[in-house]
C-alpha cells in the first residue's frame, strides 16, 4: 500500500555547494510537504548501514566513503504518489542521463556524488525514514 511518503538526503556535495536552498525550493514547488528534516553527518559505519543493500556492489566502498565525508540534509517527505513523484522531481542516478529541469540535472556533479538520494520503494522509504527519525521528530 502507497503511504505517500518518501525519504531524501542532500549529499554532502550538493551541501558543500550551497544547494540546500536551491533543492529545497524545488522539493516544496514540486507540492511535498516536509514532515521530519535533520542536518547531519553520516559516521561510515552509518553510511554502511544505510546503504547495506548495496553492499555486494563494486562502488559501495566509494559510495559509503563519499556519503560519510561531509553533513547531509536528511528528510521525509509527504505528497500523493510520493515515492514516484520524488523520483521523477530529481532524475536519472546519473545526472547525464537526467532530464532537463530535475534536481540531479541541475545540481549533481557526477554518479556518485548525484546531489539527492530518493527512495525506491515504499518499503525503503519507510526503513530509510526510520533509520534517522523516531516518531517524536515527525509532524
Ligand atoms: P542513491 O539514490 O543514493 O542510491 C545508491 C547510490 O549509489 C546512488 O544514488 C549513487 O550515488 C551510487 N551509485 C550508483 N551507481 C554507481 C556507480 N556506478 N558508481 C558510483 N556510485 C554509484
Amino acid at each position: 500500500m502507497a503511504t505517500n511518503r518518501t525519504f531524501t538526503m542532500i549529499k554532502p556535495d550538493a551541501v558543500e555547494n550551497n544547494y540546500i536552498g536551491g533543492i529545497l525550493k524545488m522539493i516544496n514547488e514540486a507540492g511535498f510537504r516536509i514532515v521530519a528534516m535533520k542536518y547531519t553527518k553520516l559516521s561510515a559505519e552509518a553510511a554502511g548501514k544505510f546503504y547495506e543493500i548495496h553492499k555486494e556492489r563494486p562502488f559501495y566502498g566509494e559510495l559509503v566513503n563519499y556519503m560519510s565525508s561531509g553533513p547531509i540534509v536528511a528528510a521525509i517527505l509527504e505528497k500523493e504518489n510520493a515515492v514516484a513523484d520524488f523520483r521523477t522531481l530529481i532524475g536519472a542516478t546519473d545526472p547525464t542521463k537526467a532530464d532537463e529541469g530535475t534536481i540531479r540535472k541541475i545540481y549533481a556533479k557526477s554518479i556518485a556524488a548525484n546531489a539527492v538520494h530518493g527512495s525506491d520503494s515504499d518499503e525503503n522509504a519507510q526503513i530509510e525514514g526510520d533509520f534517522y527519525f523516531s516518531k517524536l521528530e515527525r509532524f
